[in-house]
């Protein structure tokens, strides 16, 4: 299994959604070996792009959430409310909320536990900075990504049917137009697979995916899927060019046809 996210950021209002959403659907249309889809619009486009994919293969996904039920968080939006709109999976600790926003591990921890008690799929964010690039850097990195992770889940038991995605995104490679090479991001993949079930113990293989994040585009996504460690792509710049995403949609259905 393969899985595709398109983070759409703060980047299309509402109609644009809708117009790449219905691109989206149509790339994939009469495709029979198709990766798990998800998109992630803005808030306020959530209602529209579900009225479009409903009875599709196509998940939706929110870009944020907060960590409590309800309350007075003037501004915020909980879990439940968007499991009210259709919402199925969520972005949780993404670097630029992480550094933009104050975001902490703590935080994170929240939202995960909270995501998870009303059934959604978090899409946990953890990558290394700038710092961590450099020769030798690797172990700072691995440093950094375990810290992470191990913030996150702490306290946490999954339940039998729940399930993880985690997202390698290296801070550097973000809207950067620089990559990481498939190589690295697949032995940093390997390291999370190990960490993880010392994190949270019991939990099975099938209970979660690594998706590598960071200037993927249409060009070199293939590069990326056609490794086993990679079990699918955070796409952000490139998710809102339909020709570039679609590109995207067809390495994995490729990779996926490869192995049928
Ligand atoms: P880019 O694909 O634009 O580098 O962004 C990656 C990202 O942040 C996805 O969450």
């Amino acid at each position: 299994m393969k899985t595709i996210i398109g983070n759409w950021k703060m980047n299309v209002g509402t109609r644009e959604s809708v117009a790449l959403v219905r691109g989206v659907l149509l790339a994939l249309r009469g495709k029979k070996m198709l990766p798990e889809v998800v998109v992630c619009p803005s808030f306020m486009a959530l209602g529209e792009v579900r009225k479009i994919i409903a009875h599709s293969h196509v998940f939706l996904g929110a870009q944020n959430v907060h960590f409590e039920d309800h309350g007075a968080f003037t501004g915020e939006i909980s879990s439940r409310m968007l499991s009210e709109v259709g919402v199925t999976h969520v972005l949780l600790g993404h670097s630029e909320r992480r550094n933009l926003f104050g975001e902490t591990d703590e935080m994170v921890n929240k939202k995960l536990i909270h995501a998870l008690a009303v059934g959604l799929v978090p899409i946990l964010c953890v990558g290394e900075g700038q710092e961590a690039r450099r020769p030798g850097g690797t172990e700072e990195a691995q440093k950094v990504v375990a810290g992470q992770l191990r913030g996150a889940f702490k306290g946490l038991h999954l339940r039998h049917k729940e399930r993880i995605l985690i997202a390698y995104e290296p801070v550097w490679a973000i809207g950067t137009g620089v990559a990481a090479k498939p190589a690295d991001a697949v032995s940093m993949h390997v390291f999370i697979r190990s960490l993880v079930p010392d994190l949270l113990p019991g939990i099975k293989s099938s209970q979660f995916s690594i998706l590598y994040g960071g200037s993927v585009d249409g060009a070199n996504a293939y590069d990326f899927l056609r490794e086993d460690e990679v079990d699918g792509l955070l796409v952000g710049g490139a998710s809102v060019k339909l020709s570039e995403f679609t590109k995207v949609l067809q390495s994995a259905m490729d990779v996926i046809e490869a192995r049928a």
